[in-house]
């Protein structure tokens, strides 16, 4: 792996660095105090090409591979967490459409997704069905020349703004992992309902919703690939998802550093910077340290995806290292600022929120090691 970046991923960097620090970071705070989501931010991300990265040309899509996509992602986390949620979601929706899709899905519910015309949600969370979604009882019954679908998704990021959702669901008897199947559900379809918008501790920027489906009538043409397939669409799809949150994670932790640094240096006590004492210099070295370490990691695992060699495990290691090592930054950072770090007026106040999700979602800490477990043995 060379940790050399060519011209063009450090270029894509540089854009997605500019876009954040001019578009994102001044309203960050505000959008995260009153819950707004970014929708004319989210649109320009769109035409800059940050939603379906991974995606070829032919398709719509930037084309500039996994690696690229965790370089924008981090910038984008450090001025707005919400924000990189929204981007990295849509990111993961475009991911089954193109493995899985035939030419007319990819034709009619890939390209607008790629292009940042459209929004992409994911629906396989239930209220009984998280770390073990297999256990989802959602059903899509074939009735006719369609299936219709009845049940319910929690937890959907972008839910209520998503023009496509890609949703897995129970078909057939089988009770088990392989009696799931894969959808493409239309905005504005029948039966669709956008239900309770959550309240969240962090993140509170990003719209994250209940979707309800009541007699929700999906045609057979919205099936992804065969019906039985739906748990691996969802594996496949959460593999290049989890280098996605490690990469927000990354850039969340840059951002509690940055913020740590600057905070150390200004703040005096015992009549001296506060940068000059040992227990703080160890806290930004180790933080420091961590960074990077999540960095390689996270890079591989993208890496590993761009050659089209098999990359579970590393994304797995990625997501695991990068949002456990994000909450510990943040930790030391707040801890760094002292009680004016328990105050919104700072940023890490917010950062701390926003953080906290990296090791719960797409997969929980304990969910990566499983994985990683599995793998390695
Ligand atoms: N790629 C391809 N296939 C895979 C796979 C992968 N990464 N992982 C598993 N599979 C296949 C297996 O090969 C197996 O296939 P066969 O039946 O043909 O043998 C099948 O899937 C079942 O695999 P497991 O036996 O490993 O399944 P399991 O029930 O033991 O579950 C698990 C394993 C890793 C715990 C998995 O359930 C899991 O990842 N859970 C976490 C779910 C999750 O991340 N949810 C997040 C919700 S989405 C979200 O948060 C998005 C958002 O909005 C931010």
């Amino acid at each position: 792996m060379s940790f050399q970046l060519s011209s063009e991923q450090e270029m894509i960097r540089l854009m997605a660095r500019d876009f954040a620090r001019n578009e994102l970071e001044p309203n960050a705070h505000k959008w995260d105090q009153t819950e707004t989501f970014p929708a004319a931010a989210v649109k320009k991300m769109g035409a800059l090409g940050l939603l379906g990265m991974m995606i070829p040309p032919e398709y719509d899509g930037a084309g500039a591979g996994a690696v690229s996509y965790s370089l924008a992602l981090q910038e984008i986390a450090y001025s707005c967490a919400s924000t990189a949620v929204t981007m990295s979601v849509t990111n993961l929706s475009c991911d089954p459409l193109w493995k899985f899709g035939n030419d007319q899905q990819k034709e009619r519910h890939l390209k607008p997704l790629a292009a940042g015309l459209a929004l992409g949600a994911f629906a396989i969370t239930e209220s009984g069905a998280g770390s073990d979604p297999g256990g989802m009882i959602t059903r899509a019954v074939e009735d006719g020349n369609s299936y219709l679908v009845n049940g319910s998704k929690i937890f959907i990021t972008n839910g209520g703004y998503a023009d496509t959702i890609i949703l897995v669901a129970r078909t057939g008897q089988d009770k088990s992992n392989r009696g799931l199947s894969g959808f493409i559900v239309e905005k504005g379809t029948p039966g669709l309902i956008i239900g309770r918008k959550e309240d969240k501790m962090g993140l509170r920027a990003s719209n994250t919703v209940e979707l309800l489906f009541e007699d929700c009538r999906i045609p057979k043409a919205n099936l992804l690939g065969k019906e039985g397939i739906g748990f691996k669409i969802a594996m496949v799809a959460l593999d290049s998802g989890r280098i996605g949150i490690a990469s927000q994670s990354l850039g969340i932790a840059r951002a509690c550093l940055d913020e740590a640094i600057q905070y150390a240096k200004n703040r005096r006590q015992f009549g001296k910077s506060i940068n000059s004492f040992q227990a703080i210099q160890w806290m930004i070295a180790d933080s420091a340290t961590e960074i990077e370490a999540a960095h390689c990691l996270t890079i591989q695992a993208a890496s590993l995806k761009d050659q089209g060699l098999p990359f579970t495990k590393e994304a797995s290691m990625a997501k695991l290292f990068s949002s456990e090592m994000a909450n510990r930054v943040a930790y030391r950072t707040l801890q760094t600022h002292g009680g004016y770090g328990y105050m919104k007026e700072y940023k890490i106040e917010r950062l701390y929120r926003d953080v906290r999700v990296t090791t719960i979602y797409e997969g929980t800490s304990e969910v990566q090691r499983i994985v990683v477990a599995r793998e390695v043995m």
